[in-house]
């Protein structure tokens, strides 16, 4: 008997473990590969299954991160990237299980993006693991999980704020990151992320796409009723410079968020 792909996806938001919530956001992905499209019955959770490890912070109270030529500045910058791809399993995971009433091809995406999540994390605990560290060891915030509560009412901010802000915010960081991890050496990392970066492109591109989906349905413009949506339900700044390059493959064009904070006139 399966649970449906919904059931699964809510499997996945209830285990805390990381390896397990890896494991159980790639049964989601089997579900579907095999052409089961009930989704299933259950209940989402108000908030998903955390480990007891790391310890979540507030943004604010995050340590200093050290410079990359060291291995502590490596661990810290691979934790905190591994952070974030944790979280996004259960945004997807969430995006699928919360959200009914869409058309197949909505839950195949999110369920493609939790794989990849999955799959993003699994790689960079590994990445850890061979530095002689582990996910846990250091504290995290959480910042992207209370982003995502933020919207929990409404498919439309979800979309808005959850793969167009935050997601595509990491297309903005990435190249740098990766620059930096080049320029130290760490050339194993430096694959894993770009693997990353190639694929949430991806991930934004299935956000531009289903926004678009819904502001039809709704009978909304979608540049503008992004930039309304994100200055009333995303608490943060949309901080420049933006990759102008990588967001307009994802169908994210400027258009949407060049003057949404405009620079202060120095
Ligand atoms: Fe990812
Ligand atoms: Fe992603």
């Amino acid at each position: 008997m399966s649970t449906g792909y919904r059931g699964a996806a809510i499997d996945a938001l209830r285990t805390g473990e990381p390896e397990a919530k890896a494991r159980a956001a790639h049964a989601m992905a089997e579900v579907w590969r095999k052409g089961l499209r009930e989704p299933g019955p259950g209940t989402v959770p108000d908030r998903p299954a955390r480990p007891a490890r790391p310890v979540l912070t507030r943004p604010g109270d995050m340590p200093k991160r050290r410079a990359l030529t060291t291995r502590a500045g490596q661990i810290a910058l691979l934790h905190a990237f591994a952070h974030i791809e944790f979280n996004a399993i259960d945004l997807a995971c969430d995006m699928v299980a919360r959200f009914d009433g869409m058309p197949p091809a909505f839950y195949g995406d999110w369920i493609g993006v939790a794989g990849d999540e999955a799959r993003h994390f699994q790689m960079l605990r590994r990445r850890l693991q061979e530095l002689g560290a582990d996910y846990g060891d250091l504290p995290a915030h959480d910042g992207l999980w209370q982003a995502a509560d933020d919207t929990r009412d409404d498919l439309l901010a979800r979309l808005a704020v959850v793969p167009l802000v935050l997601e595509a915010r990491g297309l903005d960081v990435t190249p740098a990151m990766i620059a930096r991890l080049e320029r130290a050496g760490d050339h194993d990392s430096v694959a894993i992320l770009e693997v990353i970066y190639r694929e949430e492109i991806g991930h934004v591109a299935a956000g531009s796409r289903w926004f678009a989906h819904v502001c039809e349905q709704r009978g909304l413009d979608p540049a503008p009723t992004w930039r309304t949506v994100v200055r009333e339900r995303f608490k943060g700044d949309l901080k420049p410079p933006f990759n102008d390059t990588a967001r307009d493959a994802a169908g994210l064009p400027s258009a949407f968020y060049a003057d949404l904070n405009p620079l202060p006139s120095a």
